[in-house]
């Protein structure tokens, strides 16, 4: 029997379900690989900190890089640590030492991935990094491997289980935005700074290395237009619901005529389509690809167990293969890609004007739209006779993101809007 010696760097939420997925699905890996796993090291900030789970007497818990990085004996280094530079360090050592790396690190592969992918094919060895996108959900070996003889026309999905979850429970629960945050934090979903969960850039980091995988091409993190959730207000989700729609946190990507439209953006989603029934910490993917036609992926996106099981079966596919298949790629010197300007995007869109009500505010608002080419299929005003601010909201066939933002800056400039004007995309 093989024995193969990990090294965790991590052992925080993702590194605990790792070793317990070890230890209690143990006979199923031998059964399956041959291979006996085995934790030798494990990098944490404070050895002496209580811990729920710790694994066997083999392993050493330590706060030194170098008892993973520079022992002969362990072949495969697991960073689950997060952060962009300690991490890059040591995947980069690692690397040079000739071990195999599993991540679950999406934003060290969005930051640095292009460099680190070279790297790994220069020494030969695997760079796996299931966990980064969507948790548990097969996604990046499905591109990678299963759909790999498709042309991808576009990727529509729910990539954040913290952002998902807080959407969610505000609109089935009626939570505060606020609480249903800290619920995730406790629940494990949450980045380190939820910031990141809550203003698209865990999102991004997903989308950059999903781009990569569909098109191998480099998506610049620093290009891709993002927006999170932090403006979504209760209001909002229930106006929405009114018209038949539920607001998610969407990342996407389509080939328009060659070039990549791509972008995380909060939108209204309607409620028959499947993405809008993802509910929770849940993530979703729909991939379209030119042969296979549409495939929906659906699972968790977070969590230790979900996420731990897509690094232990990373773990395994690598110490398996003979050659390993980083980017999906011949060359994994990935060129950058061909980007369609955001303002040229086109799109369905919601805005909710807040205004004094008063007469011909509604047809002054209609007027700007109109010269803008912006053309209105639904409005309806919440008036309540009260003579106070009222929203007004308006759905609208396809326009250009470039004239929505040149007509709301002159809508949002008028005498009678109280304040700014809240603009989502209509999927
Ligand atoms: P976490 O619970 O915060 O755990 C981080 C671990 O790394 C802890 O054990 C911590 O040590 C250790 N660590 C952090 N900085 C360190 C440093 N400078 N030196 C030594 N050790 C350090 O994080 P997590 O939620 O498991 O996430 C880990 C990675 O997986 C991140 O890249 C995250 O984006 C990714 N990910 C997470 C999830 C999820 O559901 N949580 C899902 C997919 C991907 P101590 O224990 O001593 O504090
Ligand atoms: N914070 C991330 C999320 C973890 O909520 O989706 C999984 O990548």
């Amino acid at each position: 029997m093989q024995t193969v010696k990990l090294a965790l760097a991590g052992f925080g939420t993702v590194g605990t379900g790792v070793a317990r997925i070890l230890e209690e699905n143990e006979e199923l890996l031998l059964k399956r690989s041959g291979i006996k796993y085995v934790i030798t090291s494990v990098l944490v900030r404070d050895t002496e900190k209580q811990r729920d789970y710790i694994p066997g007497p083999e392993t050493k818990f330590t706060t030194n890089p170098e008892d993973l990085t520079a022992d002969p004996e362990v072949d495969v280094v697991v960073e689950l640590m997060g952060g962009i530079t300690l991490a890059k360090e040591i995947v980069v050592k690692a690397i040079k030492s000739g071990k195999h790396v599993v991540t679950a690190n999406k934003h060290l592969l969005a930051v640095h991935g292009i460099e680190l992918f070279k790297l790994a094919e220069e020494y030969g060895v695997g760079l796996y990094y299931e966990a980064s996108v969507a948790g548990g959900i097969p996604i990046v070996e499905s591109i990678k491997e299963s759909l790999c003889v498709n042309k991808i026309k576009n990727i529509v999905g729910i990539l954040n289980g913290t952002a998902n979850y807080i959407l969610s429970e505000m609109t089935t629960n009626g939570l505060e935005f606020d609480t249903a945050l800290s619920q995730a934090q406790e629940l494990g979903y949450a980045e380190a700074d939820p910031t990141f969960d809550i203003e698209g850039i865990d999102a991004a980091h997903k989308l950059v290395v999903l781009i990569r995988l569909a098109y191998g091409e480099d998506y610049p993190l620093e290009e891709l237009p993002v927006e999170g959730i932090s403006k979504i207000t209760g209001l909002d989700i229930k106006l929405a619901r009114e018209f038949g729609y539920r607001i998610k946190l969407i990342g996407q990507v389509r080939d328009v005529c060659g070039k990549l439209e791509a972008g995380i953006f909060p939108a209204l989603v309607k409620y028959t389509l499947l993405l809008a029934r993802v509910g929770g910490n849940y993530n979703a993917i729909r991939v379209e690809g030119n042969a296979v036609g549409p495939a929906f992926f659906h699972g968790q996106g977070a969590g230790a167990l979900p996420t731990g099981s897509a690094v232990v079966a990373d773990i395994m596919t690598l110490t398996k293969m003979d050659k390993p298949n980083n980017t999906g790629f011949y060359s994994s010197d990935l060129k950058k890609a061909d980007i369609l300007p955001p303002e040229h995007a086109t799109s369905e869109y919601y805005f909710r004007f807040t205004v004094a009500d008063k007469a011909g505010v509604m047809a002054a608002i209609s007027k700007i739209l109109s010269e803008h080419n912006i053309s209105i299929a639904q409005a309806v005003q919440k008036g309540d006779a009260s003579g106070v601010n009222v929203p007004i909201v308006f759905l609208t066939h396809k326009a250009r993101a470039k004239d929505v933002n040149d007509a709301l800056k002159i809508i949002d400039d008028m005498p009678f809007i109280a304040q700014s004007t809240i603009s989502l995309r209509i999927l």
